[in-house]
């Protein structure tokens, strides 16, 4: 069945969508300083998510930066009005397929110990917590999350 959503590449008229989505997301949002420089990074990648009716307005995003043997997701964020809706969930199926075009084995994630709605959506999503990350949110410690994905069988049409 066909999304609700889209994803597709950031361009310059997202970036203060994008901004008040961020501020509205994390606690140490990135700054628009921030912002600007991870967009220009290299190998990392800006994605938009949209409703499929409206795909110039941003909804929600993520990040990706890519590695050899995974994807790392830097970032994803949902605007609060759009929230349990599946939006952060088709995210992360897209970002699937993301990693088997690039040929990516697996995709791993960092994330709070406080931010059970995150662990949450990426347990229901497979992920599974393969390291303690102590101190790495300040005073805060926070876990990696892992998902191996499986090879498609090359009889698959992706
Ligand atoms: C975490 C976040 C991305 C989830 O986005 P979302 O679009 O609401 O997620 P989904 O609707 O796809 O939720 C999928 C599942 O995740 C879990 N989940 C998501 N938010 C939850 C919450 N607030 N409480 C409990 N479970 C939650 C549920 O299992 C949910 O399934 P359900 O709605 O059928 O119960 C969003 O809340 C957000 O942007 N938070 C702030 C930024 C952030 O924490 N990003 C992650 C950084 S690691």
């Amino acid at each position: 069945m066909q999304s609700d959503f889209l994803q597709r590449p950031v361009v310059p008229d997202d970036l203060e969508a994008l901004l008040r989505i961020e501020r509205r997301s994390h606690p140490a949002a990135w700054t628009r300083n921030q912002l600007y420089w991870f967009l220009h990074r290299p190998r990392v990648t800006f994605h938009a998510l949209t409703e499929r009716r409206y795909p110039k307005t941003p909804i929600g995003f993520f990040v990706v930066a890519d590695a050899p043997d995974k994807l790392y997701l830097a970032n994803l964020a949902v605007t609060p009005a759009w929230r349990r809706r599946g939006v952060a969930t088709f995210a992360l199926r897209e970002l699937e397929d993301i990693a088997r075009m690039r040929g990516r084995p697996a995709i791993v994630l960092d994330v709070q110990e406080s931010n059970l709605s995150a662990q949450l959506l990426y347990r229901k999503a497979g992920y599974l917590a393969v390291q303690v990350l102590r101190g790495h949110y300040g005073e805060e410690d926070g876990y990696r999350m892992r998902k191996e994905l499986a090879p498609v069988p090359a009889s698959s049409p992706r």
